[in-house]
């Protein structure tokens, strides 16, 4: 693949991700939550980053843009419906931008829900998207700035992107993520398998990403509300696709 990635872990629980193409020896930083594990990962990669890709304003999201800017003179892209709130925004993007990226083109995808303007990352080519704290590995992102509905249109278009798209989101939450979908689709066998490799790899300290759109519609119950027995297990067969979204987000938050 033309494209490598490095993930690393940033703060308690945020994931930072460098995104490299071979050829034209372009690099990206997606987020950054924290200064020095990003500054070592760059130093270990060898890379030198031009661009930092900015899901979403959160301070966790964001926190070292400045610091890095200053010491790469790179340039900050973010979503536009956030270009007051994102510290040192050079360009700003929206649905359907593409950004030259090698020999990838990365297109933006608008994610609102978790936060107002949330951008999703996608490189077709290589199958690739960055997710954010929209769509997590078995989870999404809570509804601080938007609506259920809001956010079921997000998913959906993240659910529709080629099954084999290899994902990345902003946080390691799957564990947790994993015990609170098996109260929701307790019957679904490739749902408690992969809880069970999860188990296994957050009991060896390692990382459960990446996931891919196929495993996530297969297993994430924030993706299958038009799926018969999580209907029958909510008790909610004859309900709307956004309705079962919404009570699944709404245990959730009581989980
Ligand atoms: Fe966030």
């Amino acid at each position: 693949m033309p494209v490598e990635i490095r993930l690393f872990m940033c703060r308690t629980d945020n994931f930072g991700a460098l995104l490299h193409d071979r050829e034209s020896g372009e690099t990206a930083i997606v987020d950054a939550p924290e200064e020095a594990p990003i500054l070592s990962a760059i130093e270990h990669s060898g890379w030198t980053p031009s661009m930092i890709l900015t899901t979403h304003h959160h301070a966790d999201h964001v926190e070292a843009n400045l610091a890095l800017k200053q010491r790469y003179k790179l340039r900050i892209v973010g979503p536009e419906a956030e270009r007051d709130k994102i510290p040192g925004i050079d360009d700003t993007v929206e649905q359907g931008s593409v950004i030259p990226f090698g020999n990838e083109t990365i297109e933006v995808i608008e994610t609102p829900g978790h936060t107002a303007g949330h951008v999703c990352y996608h490189l077709p080519k290589s199958k690739i998207a960055f997710t954010a704290d929209t769509l997590f590995a078995l989870g999404c992102g809570r509804l601080f700035e938007r609506p259920a509905p809001v956010m079921f249109e997000s998913l959906k278009k993240l659910a529709a992107l080629p099954a084999e798209t290899v994902v990345y989101c902003g946080h390691e939450y799957t564990l947790s993520n994993a015990r609170f979908a098996l109260t929701i689709d307790p019957d679904n066998a490739a749902l408690r398998a992969r809880a069970e490799k999860i188990e296994a790899l957050r009991a060896d300290g390692k990382p459960t990403l990446p996931t891919t759109i196929g495993e996530e519609l297969a297993t994430n119950p924030f993706l299958r509300w038009a799926d018969p027995g999580v209907r029958k297990h909510l008790g909610m067969e004859k309900a709307s696709d956004v309705d079962i979204f919404a009570e699944i987000r709404r245990r959730k938050d009581n989980f």
